[in-house]
C-alpha cells in the first residue's frame, strides 16, 4: 500500500465532499503526487506551492493556460511572460487600484450592491449566495466596463460556461463545446462594442483599456475582447465565492460575526482569513520548464503541476491550528494580504499575482458592510448548515438567512 492510495482521487465525489481531509493526507504522505487521469503532478505543501508561484529561478511557465483557457478566451495576460507580460500588466493594472478604483469604481460598487439588497431588504430573509453573491461581482464588472446591464442574463450564462470549461478536469465534451460556443458568441457581442467605444471614449473601464498605452504599445480589439472575457470569469466567480465564504465562515462563528458588525475595520481581516481558510480558487496549474526539486520530491521538466492552494493554506507548518477560522490569528499578515507580498496563496504570488485583489477587497468591504447594515439580527435559517461546492473553485452552495428588516 502506498500513501497515494489512501488519498481520495481529486476527481472523486469523496474529494469534492471534503477536500480538506484529503489535503491533510496529501501534505503529510504524498506531497508530490503523480495524478494519472490529468497527467499532472499535484503539490500541496505551503513551501512548495509558494516556491512554484514565486518562481524565482524561472523554472515554471503558464503555458498550461494554452489548453486550459485559450480555447474560450483566446490569448490573455495569464499566458504572457517576460516583457510582454510586464507591458500588458502595466496597461491594465492602473484601472484596478488607486484613484481609478476609489473615484470611478467605488461608486459603481456601492450602487450595484445597494440595488441587489433593495430587492430583499424588507423581507427578513434571503439567500446570500443566489440573491447577492452570484450577481454582485458580475454586475459590477459589466457596469465598470460600461456594458448594458440589461444583458445580465447573457453575461451570467457566458461566465458560467467559462468557469465550467476551466474546471472541466474530467474533460466532459459537452462542457468543452459550450465553452467554445461562448467564445464565438462573446466575440460577436464584444467586438462591435469595442470598435464603437474607441470612437466615443468615456470614463468607463472599456474606454480606459482602449486608450491605455505603455512604451508605444496599445491593446488590439482582440486583446481587449480576450481581457474582458477573462474579467468575467476571473473577477466574477472568484469574488462571488469570496463573499459567500466570508458570510458562511462568520455565520457559523457568531462571536466573530458580532465583532465584525461592531467594528467594520475588521472586514479586511475577516476576508484575508476567509481567503486562507476557504480560498475561492483551490487549484492553479503551472508547466515545469526545468527539473525542479521540491520538498516532496523532484518534478521532471515539461509536465503540468497542480498547485493545491486550498491545501497549502491549511499547512500546519505555516499556520497554527490551520483548520480553525480565526479572524484574530497573528500568523496571517492582513496588511499585505491584498498585495503581492501576501502570505496566503489565494491570489497566487509572483508575476501573475491577482490584478483584481484590491477591487475584490473593495467589493467585499462594501458588500459586507451594506449587508450588515441592512440585516440586523442576521442568522442562518434554522437548522441550516452551509455546504461547500466545487473542486477547482469552491464556495457555499447556498446561504439562506433570516434577519430583522430595518424599519419594516
Ligand atoms: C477574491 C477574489 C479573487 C481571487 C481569489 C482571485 C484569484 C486569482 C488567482 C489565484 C490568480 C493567479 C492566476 C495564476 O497565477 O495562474 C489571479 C489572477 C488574475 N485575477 Fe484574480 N482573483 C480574484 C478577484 C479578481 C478580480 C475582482 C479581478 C478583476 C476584475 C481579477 C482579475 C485577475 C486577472 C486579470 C488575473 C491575471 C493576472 C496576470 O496574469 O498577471 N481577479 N486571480
Amino acid at each position: 500500500m502506498t500513501a497515494a492510495q489512501q488519498v481520495p482521487d481529486i476527481l472523486s465525489p469523496e474529494f469534492a465532499a471534503d477536500p480538506y481531509r484529503a489535503y491533510r493526507v496529501l501534505r503529510d504522505s504524498a506531497p508530490l503526487l503523480w495524478h494519472e487521469a490529468t497527467q499532472s503532478y499535484v503539490v500541496s505543501r505551503y513551501e512548495d506551492v509558494e516556491r512554484v508561484f514565486k518562481d524565482r529561478n524561472g523554472e515554471f511557465t503558464t503555458d498550461n493556460y494554452d489548453w486550459q483557457v485559450a480555447p474560450v478566451h483566446g490569448r490573455t495576460i495569464l499566458q504572457l511572460s517576460g516583457r510582454e507580460h510586464a507591458v500588458r500588466r502595466a496597461l491594465v493594472a492602473p484601472a484596478f487600484r488607486g484613484g481609478d478604483l476609489q473615484e470611478k469604481f467605488l461608486p459603481v460598487i456601492e450602487r450595484n450592491s445597494r440595488e441587489l439588497i433593495d430587492a430583499f431588504r424588507h423581507t427578513g430573509s434571503a439567500d446570500l449566495v443566489a440573491d447577492y453573491a452570484t450577481r454582485f461581482p458580475i454586475n459590477v464588472i459589466v457596469d465598470m466596463l460600461g456594458l448594458d446591464k440589461a444583458d445580465h442574463a447573457r453575461f451570467h450564462r457566458w461566465y458560467t460556461s467559462v468557469i465550467a470549461f476551466l474546471s472541466n478536469l474530467s474533460g466532459d465534451p459537452e462542457v468543452t463545446a459550450a465553452g467554445k460556443r461562448t467564445r464565438v458568441e462573446f466575440a460577436e457581442y464584444m467586438l462591435p462594442v469595442i470598435r464603437e467605444r474607441r470612437e466615443n471614449l468615456g470614463t468607463d473601464l472599456l474606454s480606459t483599456l482602449c486608450a491605455a498605452e505603455v512604451d508605444g504599445v496599445k491593446m488590439s480589439d482582440d486583446d481587449i475582447r480576450a481581457f474582458c472575457s477573462l474579467l468575467l470569469a476571473a473577477g466574477g466567480e472568484t469574488t462571488d465565492k469570496a463573499i459567500g465564504s466570508i458570510f458562511a465562515n462568520l455565520l457559523v462563528q457568531p462571536d466573530q460575526l458580532a465583532a465584525v458588525r461592531e467594528d467594520r475595520s475588521l472586514i479586511p481581516r475577516a476576508l484575508a482569513e476567509t481567503l486562507r481558510y476557504t480560498p475561492p480558487v483551490h487549484m492553479i496549474m503551472r508547466q515545469s520548464a526545468a527539473e525542479v526539486r521540491l520538498s516532496g520530491g523532484t518534478v521532471p521538466e515539461g509536465v503540468t503541476v497542480i498547485c493545491l492552494i486550498g491545501a497549502a493554506n491549511r499547512d500546519g507548518d505555516r499556520y497554527r491550528d490551520p483548520d480553525r477560522f480565526d479572524i484574530f490569528r497573528d500568523d496571517l499578515t492582513t496588511t499585505t494580504a491584498f498585495s503581492a507580498a501576501a502570505d496566503h496563496l489565494a491570489f497566487a504570488l509572483g508575476r501573475h499575482f491577482c490584478v483584481g485583489a484590491l477591487l475584490a477587497k473593495a467589493e467585499v468591504e462594501t458588500g459586507v458592510s451594506q449587508l450588515l447594515d441592512a440585516m440586523p439580527g442576521l442568522r442562518l435559517d434554522d437548522g441550516f448548515d452551509p455546504v461547500e461546492r466545487g473542486v477547482f473553485t469552491r464556495g457555499p452552495r447556498s446561504l439562506p438567512v433570516r434577519f430583522t428588516p430595518v424599519g419594516g
